[in-house]
């Protein structure tokens, strides 16, 4: 019998006690051997919950039973989730979460100490909701160098951006949905913002470098600022705005960033909608691969965390195979404002303006935008953008 703690009931957590009991009979016939759900750890009480008699107060009924082997963390937050995971792996207990801030704020000592206390710490539910992508970057593109992930990582601002698009809700009232159906952070700024998209391609970038990133150095953008004209200038060229994490691994070093971009109708990201999260991934031996599926909710998060459940205890006789990160140095990060793509400038009045670069233009309303034929770096492109002055609307990366 495997003994089981779930650190949080909130949506990820009673998902997973949910999947945990709905697929019992399933999972265990796959394990061949039995587990059992011995603790819940939440501030507050259930009493109508079936889970009622095994909800518990004090995180240390579950450090010291020796029989917890498989702590599942999905409390959200920096703190106490991870003083908590690090308490569970110095006792040798196995750790999986959902908890993004935690992977990439504390990464490299949380896969360190899992190493050192001969336990895994696996984060499935992290990145992409229900999606594969931490497993199959770790062991199925493993004969392959990364260079690139461009990912639409955020469900929340993708269910918002689609319902501006295709229904005409305004951001509030879609971003309220989003919030009743699950999707969006306690405090959504780090939805809306960006904050959460730059964890998750900074685990993307480590998963695939070896380097992890301070999430809070990277460049991030949210998506409060896109317009309803904006979003009218992407459609005329056949482009819809995503918010977009992207990492670059090349030979000056790595790169990460989160934006809104034009996405090209050429591009598969572009007809990723609603919650649905797709990661598209340029490796040197299989090229692209895409992966695609509900980035955010209840149960599809829950089937991530379980998968990572499974695997721990499919896996409970074998020697852990260890993740190894470093935290990124100076020296290992390129050089952002030499990062280049394709651009759409996009201004206030119907010409573009003497001095722009060759590209395609097109007027919508009172604006036009012009889209650049070549791709041109962050500093060229803040130059650029010193002398537009007034008549500049806004930039957006072209994908
Ligand atoms: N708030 C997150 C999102 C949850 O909307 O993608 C899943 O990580």
């Amino acid at each position: 019998m495997i003994n089981i703690a779930l650190l949080g009931f909130g949506v990820v957590g009673s998902g997973t006690a949910e999947v945990l009991t709905e697929n019992k009979a399933l999972i265990e016939r796959r394990l061949g051997c039995e587990y059992n759900i011995k603790y819940i750890l939440d501030l507050r009480e259930f009493p109508n919950s079936p889970f009622a008699d095994v909800i518990v107060h004090d995180f240390d009924t579950i450090l010291n039973d020796k029989e917890v082997t498989v702590v599942a963390e999905m409390m959200g937050g920096s703190h106490p989730a991870y003083d908590f995971t690090k308490a569970c792996l110095l006792a040798g207990k196995n750790v999986v979460t959902s908890n993004k801030e935690v992977v990439s704020t504390f990464g490299v000592e949380l896969c360190r100490l899992a190493r050192e206390n001969g336990v895994r710490y696996l984060f499935e539910a992290s990145v992409g909701g229900g999606i594969p992508i931490i497993r199959p970057l770790i062991n199925d593109l493993s004969s392959n160098k990364i260079n690139k992930i461009s990912g639409i990582l955020n469900g929340t601002t993708n269910y918002i951006l689609t319902s501006m698009r295709d229904n005409g809700a305004s951001f509030a009232d879609a971003l309220k949905t989003a919030q009743q159906l699950g999707y969006a952070e306690a405090n959504p700024s780090a939805d809306v913002d960006g904050i959460d998209a730059a964890r998750k391609i900074v685990i993307l970038a480590a998963l695939a470098s070896g380097k992890l990133i301070d999430p809070k150095t990277i460049y991030t953008e949210g998506i409060t600022k896109i317009t309803l004209e904006e979003t009218a200038l992407a459609q005329l060229f056949g482009y819809t705005i995503k918010l977009i994490g992207h990492t670059e691994i090349g030979e000056n070093g790595l790169v990460a960033m989160v934006s809104p971009r034009m996405v090209t109708s050429s591009n598969p990201l572009c007809r990723i909608d609603d919650v649905f999260n797709g990661v598209l991934v340029d490796a040197n031996m299989v090229g692209e691969v895409m992966f695609y599926g509900p980035g955010a909710g209840k149960l599809p998060t829950a089937s991530a965390v379980v998968a990572d459940i499974i695997d721990i205890i499919a896996n409970r006789d074998a020697d852990p195979k260890p993740i190894v990160w470093e935290q990124a140095e100076c020296g290992d990060l390129g050089d952002f404002s030499e990062y280049a793509c394709r651009r759409m400038f996009i201004f206030n009045g119907t010409d573009i303006p003497a001095g722009m670069p060759e590209g395609t233009a097109k007027v919508h309303g009172s604006m036009c935008a012009l889209v650049t034929a070549e791709a041109i770096s962050e500093k060229q492109t803040a130059e650029l953008v010193k002398t537009l002055g007034d008549k500049l609307a806004s930039v957006y990366r072209v994908l």
